[in-house]
């Protein structure tokens, strides 16, 4: 079992997150769980002092043997995990007692139904026990909001990007949950284009981290991929198509024993994660034309990808606009976004009732604005 990974803010450190987008009111201390894949994230979160804890266990090593996430383990795993993590956290955020928070957050959705519904339970048992409201946190706007977790966070309206296993979207955002749809993929998410082609170039599990790091080695222009739907207006992406590019360039690269040469592994690694970066910053840069926007919000799992900051930076520089990230640790899931984006909600009154309702899939345009 590989250890949990340690707090954050355990110790003396003090809080260094953002808590201003929260003027007046009462302070709101906010726990928030995320169950929606293959990570438990806890997190304490109050609306005055900033984070206050923030504990994730990652069940990577559960699922790779199998080669991807098994949804029925995830959410056994969940299970075994989520108590203990917020009992730790509530240790590390220091108010013990019959009433330790003053509200729970949760994600509702999208993701597996099993694992979302050990955390809708979990949040919504421990909210009716201490006698505390409980909000639904839609996964992706949780994503779409870490990055005002950080200092300096823009201000709304701004763009944003996000990128994760099952979502690459490209969102004009007017406030929380005011989001207009511009541009998505019409087939494999970018996260989930990394994974499965780590996969045909048989790297281990989880596949987008991996290759991004062979692709460190190796030249970025020594194949030369499509960057799909550039040719065309609009805001769309399509990535499925990359995989049969890279087949294509393993297979001519294969040597009499059939083996792929390390160095021409990292290029085609290179080559490939450079097509992914080139196509999201055209659809950016033609966004935040489109738009007049000069803020653009990176978030999700394949926000941390090196390349991918590098190309964006510069593109946004060029435009007289900036990218704003959330630090390395909330680009993936994690319980932080999870406290923070159920703050927001809670604050302006929003509550759930006591059913217990989780969505798989759930378009982030229907959210509401808090009343
Ligand atoms: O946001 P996330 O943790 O989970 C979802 O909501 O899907 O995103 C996970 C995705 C995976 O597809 C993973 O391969 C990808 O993010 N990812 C990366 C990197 N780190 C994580 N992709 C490319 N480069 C990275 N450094
Ligand atoms: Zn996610």
């Amino acid at each position: 079992m590989p250890p949990i990974r340690p707090a954050l803010l355990s110790g003396a450190a003090p809080p260094r997150y953002n808590a201003a987008p929260f003027p007046g009111g009462p302070p709101m201390r906010v726990l928030g769980i995320e169950t929606s894949c293959d990570e438990t994230g806890v997190a304490v979160y109050d609306t005055a002092g900033g984070l206050l804890a923030h504990r994730l266990y990652s069940q990577i090593a559960l699922h790779a043997e199998y080669g991807g996430v098994v949804p029925e383990l995830a959410s056994r795993d969940h299970v075994r995990k989520l108590l203990p993590l917020v009992t730790e956290v509530l240790t590390i955020a220091g108010r013990p007692g019959n009433r330790p928070v003053d509200a729970v957050a949760y994600t509702a959705g999208p993701g597996l139904a099993g694992a979302l519904l050990v955390g809708a339970s979990t949040a919504r048992a421990l909210a009716l026990a201490w006698d505390v409201p409980a909000v639904e946190v839609h996964h992706m706007e949780a994503h779409l909001l870490a990055p005002l977790l950080e200092a300096n966070p823009p201000a709304f309206p701004f763009l944003a990007l996000l990128v994760s296993g099952g979502h690459t979207q490209i969102v004009d955002v007017e406030g929380v949950g005011q989001y207009r749809l511009m541009g998505e993929s019409i087939d494999d998410a970018a996260g989930e284009a990394f994974d499965k082609t780590a996969k045909l170039m048989g790297l281990p599990y989880p596949g987008g981290p991996v290759l991004a790091k062979l692709a460190e080695r190796g030249d970025a222009r020594a194949y030369a991929f499509p960057r799909p739907m550039t040719d065309r207006p609009g805001f769309d992406f399509s990535f499925s198509g990359l995989k049969t590019a890279v087949l294509l360039a393993i297979n001519a690269a294969r040597d009499a024993h059939g083996v792929v040469p390390a160095d021409a592994q990292a290029h085609i690694a290179a080559s490939f994660q450079q097509a992914v970066v080139d196509t999201l910053v055209i659809k950016c840069r033609r966004a935040l034309e489109a738009s007049g926007r000069k803020d653009l919000v990176v978030a999700g799992g394949v926000s941390a990808n090196v390349r991918l900051r590098q190309s964006l930076g510069e593109m946004t520089a060029a435009l007289g606009a900036r990218a704003h990230y959330p630090r390395f640790e909330f680009c993936s899931d994690n319980g932080a976004m999870i406290a923070f984006a159920g703050a927001q909600r809670l604050v302006a009154g929003e509550r759930t009732d006591l059913g217990i309702r989780v969505r798989a899939r759930w378009p982030m345009t229907e959210l509401k604005a808090p009343a």
